[in-house]
């Protein structure tokens, strides 16, 4: 049925009761089927005005015939309209991931580094707060004078979604506070669901043909990201507290004082939780904590350890995108045992083949696997798996499933060893293992279409342009049908609008939408410009620093081309950048001296705006844009703490010294560097030196 323009509608009054009744049911029918199209299936047929006036005609039938209202008719949800998509949030105080630890040396190392970078002596006590790792999705919850105003999810830490529609529905977080806390502050937690309650939704889900989902963390990121907060309201979902975002007092000197905070205030904080101030207490909460998992009503993946001390937290800070003073000790992973049906190469981003095992499916720990990596040739054959070999899969979190061996006990006679190909099994080019390197590279470069496709999927991923509605199967298709072919050609994609809204599935609105996300992308920040050309070896920590390095785009472009000298002055500034080494260098200098490349970015240039780095909030002190060497063994900090607190202020921190060096801070037995200052000339400071000088 084609919707009906609002005035087509004959007047109420002129309906009989059955009449009414039959379009009462066909509007039921019609507005559930938009819903369904609309909220489920991203891919709406009818304006938002056409919707709308077919649920007023619904309510004013059951207004003028009472008798006729179903107790399910879509005019009895409440609440706000749906929004097209969530708006986004900037983050006050960034949303960290953390850092993981497999086994208990990690975690020993992980005490050690926090030690040695707040140079605690030996019979100096670090306390740590353990507490389980909850495997739900972040959020961070904003209360302004005690009253809940909004909520966020993580997204790529900086910018998360607006979703306090929705978490107001959810029971267990306060809308208001008592008297007393800060005028300003951030919850931040994890929203989660209990197995029993995804148990029960599923099982719902199953009888009205709906969205059936993989495990309890699904569950729940699916029930938050609904458009519609009534689906949400529906939802048990339930909020755990355990950490603190903006506010503007503090509240508490340790991190268990929060937690007690948090309770007074009327939020759950997770639990079994203990303070632990030996390795060997650590190793036996974890091992606890594991034994209970199966009591515990929902999922955990780990433990959290924190250093309890929220000073020492303070000192410590942070690096790239986690908290130097946490880390969360994960648990063993799950197994199961399964057939191995073939084995595939992929071809990645930046050309590197991998042989994936195409299985049958099973399930491990709740959730459904179908192919697992096999790494790269060398795994391959040390573990000799074979097409038709029974294997032993695993999977840990949401880390990709791994095939651990291969059972050969099993295997049928006739098997053969699987013999990894030599040549792109995309695009035919020689594939070649550079001495030293694990992987084998298809030689193609962007011929290899596997090689642009991912490129492209790299380049609208989250952490890159985050163009929402453009994911990995949208961008294949479109490659295939040649609309897209390189990164700028997504900024031109307008021309196909009137082909798009013919593809099936598709509609005017889907369209649209597709068309402001990506229009909406036309300006971004130099790093994550930098990241998104999927540089090999450029992950997001090394794209901040040469965004940081080199300020715009274009002085970027300029030194990158100086750089081919490899005896230039430019290149001897690129390999000083902190976290670029020899190999990495050869890598951003080989990207922008390939012709293609430069010609992508040129392209991109055209149709973008890219906004020079802005430093992170830094205080303007005498260090400021001064670049700084420390050696030598330094007595009141540790190297790292040193190098955080420079950043800080300001301050470039360099790894060799060189004439654009400012200060070298020396410390005991300081070496080599110190040696080449004096050649060049560069001031010498000792550590109290420095500390003066920062402080002034
Ligand atoms: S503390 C600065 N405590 O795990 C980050 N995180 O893998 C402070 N998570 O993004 C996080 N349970 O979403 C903390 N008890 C817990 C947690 C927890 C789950 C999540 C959190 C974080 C992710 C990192």
């Amino acid at each position: 049925m084609s919707p009906k323009k609002k005035n087509q509608f004959p007047p109420v009054a002129g309906l009989n009761v059955l009449e009414a009744g039959a379009e009462a049911a066909q509007l039921r029918r019609e507005i559930k089927r938009h819903d369904i199209l609309y909220h489920q299936k991203d891919a709406p047929e009818i304006s938002d005005a056409a919707y709308d006036a077919l649920r007023k005609r619904l309510e004013n039938i059951e207004t003028a015939f009472p008798a006729l209202a179903t107790q399910d008719s879509p005019t009895h949800k409440v609440g706000a309209k749906p929004a097209r998509e969530f708006a986004k949030v900037k983050h006050a105080v960034p949303m960290l991931s953390l850092a993981n630890a497999f086994s208990a040396e990690d975690v020993d190392d992980f005490v050690a580094r926090v030690r040695k970078f707040l140079r605690l002596s030996d019979d100096e006590k670090l306390e740590i707060l353990a507490e389980p790792k909850i495997d739900g999705l972040s959020c961070s919850l904003r209360y302004e004078n005690g009253v809940f105003t909004q909520a966020a999810t993580r997204g790529d830490g900086e910018e998360g979604e607006d979703v306090t529609a929705n978490v107001k529905t959810i029971k267990s977080i306060p809308q208001k506070l008592p008297k007393g806390v800060p005028e300003i502050l951030e919850v931040r937690g994890e929203i989660y669901m209990t197995r029993a309650d995804f148990e029960k939704l599923n099982k719902e889900q199953a009888k009205n043909e709906d969205k059936v989902f993989a495990n309890p963390r699904n569950a729940a990121a699916g029930s938050l990201r609904q458009l519609d907060p009534n689906i949400t309201a529906e939802r048990p979902l339930k909020f755990f507290g355990y950490a603190l975002g903006e506010i503007s007092s503090p509240i508490a000197e340790t991190q268990e004082g929060i937690r007690k905070k948090l309770t007074q205030w009327g939020f759950d904080v997770p639990e079994p939780e203990a303070l632990l101030d030996t390795p060997e207490k650590i190793v036996s909460f974890h091992a606890k904590t594991y034994e209970a998992r199966p009591k515990i009503k929902y999922d955990l993946d780990g433990v959290v350890y924190k250093l309890n001390d929220l000073e020492y937290q303070r000192r410590l800070g942070f690096i790239s995108r986690s908290p130097r003073w946490a880390v969360a000790h994960k648990f063993p992973a799950e197994q199961a045992e399964t057939i191995l049906r073939k084995i595939t190469v992929q071809v990645g981003r930046t050309g590197t083949l991998t042989p994936v095992a195409e299985l049958e499916p099973i399930n491990v720990g709740g959730v459904m696997v179908s192919r697992a990596t096999l790494h790269n040739e060398d795994e391959l054959q040390r573990k000799d798996v074979r097409e038709g070999d029974y294997v032993i899969i695993q999977r840990a979190g949401d880390v990709i499933p791994q095939v651990v061996k291969s059972l050969a006990e099993k295997r049928t006679r006739g098997s053969k060893p699987f013999v990894f190909p030599d040549h792109c099994p995309e695009c035919g080019s020689l594939a070649v293992r550079e001495e030293g390197e694990v992987a084998r590279r298809c030689t193609g470069g962007l011929v290899c279409p596997a090689q642009a496709v991912e490129r492209l999927k790299h380049f609208a991923s989250r952490s890159a342009f985050d163009i929402e509605g453009l994911g990995d199967k949208i961008i294949q298709s479109f490659w295939e049908e040649k609309m897209i072919r390189t990164p700028a050609d997504i900024f031109r994609l307008e021309k196909y609008a009137a082909d798009l809204k013919e593809r099936e599935g598709w509609g005017e609105l889907s369209v649209k939408n597709l068309l402001d996300a990506i229009e909406q992308r036309r300006t971004i920040s130099l790093d994550r410009f930098i990241y998104a050309l999927g540089i090999r070896q450029v992950g997001q920590a090394t794209a901040k620093k040469l965004a940081q390095r080199y300020g715009s785009i274009d002085h970027l472009l300029d030194q990158m081309k100086q750089c081919e000298n490899r005896e230039s002055e430019a290149f001897q500034a690129l390999l000083e950048i902190d976290d670029v080494g020899p190999s990495v260098a050869e890598d951003l200098v080989d990207f922008f001296s390939e012709r293609r490349n430069r010609k992508a970015v040129n392209d991109l240039q055209r149709e973008l705006t890219i906004e020079d780095y802005v430093a992170a909030k830094t205080r303007a002190s005498a260090v400021t844009g001064k670049t700084v060497v420390f050696t030598g063994k330094l007595v009141t900090m540790g190297r790292e703490e040193a190098k955080a607190q420079a950043e800080s202020l300001g301050a470039k921190v360099a790894g060799g010294v060189s004439k654009n060096t400012d200060y070298v801070v020396a410390g005991e037995d300081a070496g080599s560097k110190l040696k080449k200052a004096a050649e060049l000339g560069v001031k010498v400071l000792s550590e109290e030196e420095w500390q003066a000088l920062v402080k002034a």
